[in-house]
């Protein structure tokens, strides 16, 4: 595995593959790595001739009083582990390289995609994420860019900015990575105390209690699943909710109906530590009405 630390040297690498037609699976983090990022860096490396990850805490998607300065960094911990999970190239930069004197463009979303759940809570935050990943695909040039299912507003938007702005790559979305206990792995997890920790599990429980009472018990009322979400949430003395809402996968709109391909999505606090977390809700066929003859 070979690290690079600068723009130029990354750019004239991806040039280099291109040239050799050589496929590259890319994935952006911003470090404190667990086994939710390793497993997209494993099926990057199983899907194309190069991996590449990189690294970088991108200071424009953090509101003012948010957790920029004391986010986790360990560089020398997680080479080692992307060095184990087969990464080719790990690509570190920094703010300055990243933001130069005078940067003055932006990529910014519909409000109706990114000033709803995470985007009305973190104004800012997602066009932060998405001008850093264009930043980003424009110089790793990727085959495929993967990210997780876990930032379900993020991979949304992402997915759209690449279809929208024409990028010529495939941007594809992986499964969660849960601890035992359900909980979505998250570098912020670390920030939990151990009753913050044991009590974090509601989020997950109550997500997948969402999912089951919409599939399997076929209830079609937003207003009852998400009561029940909430309540589940809340019977955690620690548990602030930020937000629970069922939207459509696609428009990130709520559905009141409950019909077609949706996520149950929940941000809460433990403290001062937000974490997010969703699940994707297949509503059956066999409740919607039948057509009259
Ligand atoms: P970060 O939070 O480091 O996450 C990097 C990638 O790992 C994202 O695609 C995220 O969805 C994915 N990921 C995090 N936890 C996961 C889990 N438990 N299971 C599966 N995938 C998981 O997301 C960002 O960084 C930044 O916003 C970034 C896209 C790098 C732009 O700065």
């Amino acid at each position: 595995m070979i690290q690079l630390k600068d723009i130029k040297k990354m750019s004239a690498l991806a040039e280099k593959w291109a040239r050799q037609g050589k496929t590259v699976g890319f994935v952006p983090t911003m470090g404190a790595l667990h086994e939710g990022h390793l497993s997209l860096v494993r099926t990057a490396k199983r899907e194309n001739d190069i991996a590449v990850a990189s690294i970088f805490v991108n200071p424009i998607q953090f509101g003012p009083k948010e957790d920029f300065s004391r986010y986790p960094r360990d560089i020398q911990g997680d080479s080692k582990k992307l060095k184990s999970a087969g990464l080719d190239v790990l690509f570190t930069t920094t703010p300055a390289e990243m933001y130069t004197e005078g940067f003055a463009t932006y990529v910014l979303a519909d409000e109706g995609m990114a000033g709803v759940l995470c985007g009305a809570r973190r104004p800012g935050h997602f066009r932060g994420v998405l001008t850093v990943v264009a930043k980003l695909f424009n110089i790793v040039r990727p085959t495929v860019a993967y990210f997780g299912q876990k930032d379900f507003q993020q991979a949304a938007l992402i997915s759209r900015m690449a279809a929208d702005l024409n990028f010529p790559l495939k941007v594809a979305v992986c499964p969660t990575i849960r601890e035992k206990d359900g909980l979505a792995m998250s570098s912020r997890n670390m920030y939990l105390d151990v009753r913050e920790r044991a009590q974090a599990v509601v989020v997950s429980r109550a997500l997948f209690e969402g999912k089951r009472i919409i599939e399997r018990c076929g209830e079609c009322d937003s207003r009852k699943v998400i009561k029940k979400m909430r309540a589940i949430i809340t019977a955690a003395p620690l548990a602030r909710i930020d937000y629970v809402e069922i939207v459509d996968r696609a428009t990130l709109k709520k559905s009141e109906k409950l019909e077609g391909k949706l996520a149950a999505c929940a941000a809460v606090f433990f403290g001062k530590t937000r974490l997010i977390d969703n699940v994707l809700i297949d509503v059956p066929n066999r409740r919607r009405a039948p057509k009259k003859k």
